[in-house]
């Protein structure tokens, strides 16, 4: 996710999930192309299976860019068809392209010849006044006969006139059905589907019309969330990670960046919400966001932060003894 999430928040996220897929945020294949790669789409290792998203509407470049993410080790490549952005609009890529279902499916079949790995598709139902059955059909079927067997469907449509980034993402109306019809009607290819999923009861539900599921805000927002992932979705047996157990396997990586010279609050700041709802969350976020943001910050604002919510825990159970007859 654009301005959210970045290689730090991955390599969290992977410390609560060994199965779940990550996904980079949208790259223009341009950017791949003619740009600082490493600080671009460089990642660590342990992120794996993880997918490069790229941006763009050029074959060539986009073939060249997948290929540039292949050698870079990524498992997938995925095109966004889905980000209503004005920087988007200008760049015609992103989801003004339901619009030009042809030049998506060229687009895939340029970069579906360039590399070995999967080439997927994230998409929209569709834009503005367009009609959903037709542009969403239309869209996959050209991409499937280009060769791509797996799309990530965002459900419901972008309006590109008159609505921001921000309320393109809640204002046009959730449409799971048309997406479960998808599946219904081209059983033969991977459809996940994405969009205002906010729990994993709500994922798994949506695996009885689907392939599989993609979640955004609520993996960003609360990321503990994926913690269970593994047990609940994939049924890996004793596979709950928590909390405090991702915030101890982060932290070797944690080191070996700040080392490195990143900033504390670089990686700090994809964790706020990792105690959501669960006593001493306030403070946590507090010392990290203040804190962490402090210049020379190190592993010491961790342990605060740290010792703040395991106090306020001692203290919500003491509590809770006190509570019992
Ligand atoms: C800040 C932000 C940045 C986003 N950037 C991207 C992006 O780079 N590529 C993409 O495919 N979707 C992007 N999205 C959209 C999400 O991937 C997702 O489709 C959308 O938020 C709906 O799913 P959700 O309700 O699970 O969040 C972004 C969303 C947010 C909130």
């Amino acid at each position: 996710m654009m301005d959210w999430t970045d290689r730090h928040c991955r390599v969290l996220h992977r410390t609560l999930t060994q199965r779940a897929r990550l996904y980079t945020e949208m790259v223009t294949a341009q950017a791949v192309v003619h740009g600082d790669r490493e600080r671009l789409i460089g990642f660590d290792g342990v992120e794996h299976p993880v997918a490069l998203q790229l941006g763009g509407s050029d074959p060539a470049l986009l073939a060249q860019a997948a290929r540039i993410g292949e050698d870079f080790g990524y498992d997938e490549i995925n095109l966004n068809v889905g980000c209503p952005s004005d920087r988007v609009k200008s760049g015609s890529f992103g989801a003004c392209l339901m619009r030009e279902p042809q030049r998506v499916a060229d687009c895939m079949a340029a970069m579906g010849a360039a590399v070995r790995i999967p080439t997927t598709v994230k998409c929209r139902l569709g834009v503005d006044e367009q009609d959903p059955d037709i542009s969403l059909f239309t869209l996959v079927d050209l991409c499937a006969q280009a060769g791509v067997k797996t799309f990530i469907v965002h459900a419901r449509k972008a309006w590109l006139q008159g609505l921001s980034p921000k309320e393109n993402r809640t204002v046009p109306p959730l449409d799971y059905g048309r997406v479960h019809r998808l599946k219904a009607q081209r059983p033969d290819l991977a459809i996940l589907i994405n969009g205002g999923l906010e729990t994993l009861d709500q994922a798994i539900d949506q695996l009885a019309f689907v392939d599989g599921v993609m979640l955004g805000r609520a993996a960003y927002h609360t990321p503990a969330l994926l913690g269970r992932v593994d047990a609940e979705l994939f049924g890996v047996a004793g596979a709950q990670v928590g909390a405090f157990e991702a915030v101890d396997a982060y932290r070797p990586y944690m080191a070996r960046k700040l080392a490195q010279g990143a900033p504390l609050a670089a990686m700090t700041r994809h964790m706020l919400g990792l105690f959501n709802a669960q006593p001493g969350a306030r403070s946590w976020r507090r010392i990290l966001t203040v804190d962490a943001a402090k210049p020379g910050a190190g592993l010491e604002v961790l342990d605060r932060a740290l010792s703040a919510v395991a106090s306020a825990r001692a203290d919500a159970e003491d509590y809770l003894l006190q509570a019992l007859p």
